[in-house]
């Protein structure tokens, strides 16, 4: 048995726990293993190197991916899909695991309907993949954000000022929640509760009166204002262009907030992007810890039989899905949940 893996989309702490995973259960199989390099790009090009157990040796420790990624569409280059089973035959692959978020798992999910095996492995800082309870990256996403919040509050404190602080997710709001919560975020604004910019304005507002001298802004690249506001009803946006699955590059809200509230309100205002500092560095020990069991499920799945499915977490159970159950839909933030939690805690 040859199993081909790759690794597609953003990076995210607890790839490599994953591959480490993979290869070390497989080889109790004499499988081998073979590792594309950066994401769809790799098998379309033929291209990646043997992994064995020597390879991985402790890799589990280290951020980013071992095998390099890349958002490369197979669907979206000529002769995609030739090229993939051109590929295949050539390295004598037998099933594919696909490491990725909804855009990798759905290129994924597509080959399989025509016929190649493969399996997935959610993946995403996002947290923002149906059919699994959390996906590996976002632990150590919101521990990243909470203590960059937990920075600004000493800053923001001493210069009397509002803090803005964007912090990732695209149209899921799962790591602004629970950082912003964990990080003692005044206000908290998610794509999934479009805000209204007076209102925020009138609880930094109610703090100052109350003698609290600064406040912190946790909020979501892709939050808007509500529908009939004048301002702020579209996502900021820092290109118009998309990538090949179509997701376009989100960025800037932070800055046309601590604009808008310094003029509105009268109080200074600073912002800062998180951005890919999300992203790198080593993985939390609960996503080493659950990567590394969804890379032993794989391999598991692979001997099963599990073609077409996905490994997931339910509750503290790895299982596997259907992978045309768990992509196309976003898992967002349920407004039950932000109502309460963020609402109860707003301005406090
Ligand atoms: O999907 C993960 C993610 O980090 C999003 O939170 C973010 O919007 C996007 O990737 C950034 O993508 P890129 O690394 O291509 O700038």
């Amino acid at each position: 048995m040859r199993i081909g893996i790759l690794t597609g989309g953003g990076d995210c702490p607890g790839l490599n726990a994953v591959i480490r995973g993979i290869v070390i259960r497989a080889d109790k199989e004499n499988y081998e293993i073979f590792g594309f390099a950066d994401g769809w790009r790799g098998v379309l090009e033929n291209k990646g190197e043997d992994l064995t157990k020597e390879k991985v040796k402790d890799i589990h420790r280290e951020g980013g991916t071992i095998l390099g990624t890349s958002r490369t569409n197979p669907f979206k280059e000529e002769k995609g899909l030739e090229k993939i089973k051109n590929t295949l035959k050539d390295r004598e692959i037998d099933v594919l695991i696909a490491i990725g978020g909804d855009d990798t798992l759905g290129a994924a999910n597509k080959l399989y309907k025509k016929g190649i095996k493969t399996i997935g492995v959610p993946k995403t800082i996002d947290n923002d993949l149906s059919c699994t309870d959390y996906t590996f990256g976002f632990d150590t996403a919101i521990n990243i954000a909470v203590e960059a919040i937990d920075r600004l509050h000493t800053t923001a404190k001493s210069h009397h000022r509002v803090l803005v602080v964007e912090i990732m997710g695209r149209h899921a709001g799962w790591i602004t929640l629970e950082a912003g919560v964990g990080g003692g975020a005044h206000i908290i604004l998610i794509p999934e509760v479009p805000f209204d910019l007076d209102e925020v304005c009138q609880v930094l507002l109610e703090r100052k009166k109350r003698g609290e001298n600064y406040s912190i802004v946790a909020v979501a690249e892709g939050a808007k204002a509500a529908k009939g506001s004048k301002f702020l009803t579209q996502e900021v946006t820092k290109e118009e262009k998309t990538d090949s699955f179509g997701n376009i590059m989100l960025g800037g809200i932070a800055r046309v907030l601590e604009k808008e509230i310094s003029k509105r309100t009268g109080i200074e205002a600073r912002s800062v992007v998180l951005g890919h500092l999300q992203r790198g560095g080593r993985p939390s020990a609960f996503d080493r810890f659950l990567a590394t069991r969804f890379g032993i499920k794989a391999a598991e799945m692979v001997k099963e039989g599990k073609i077409g499915q996905m490994a997931s977490l339910r509750g503290t159970e790895i299982i596997s899905v259907p992978l045309e159950e768990a992509v196309g839909k976003t898992k967002s933030v349920p407004v039950s949940l932000y109502k309460e939690t963020v609402e109860v805690l707003r301005g406090e």
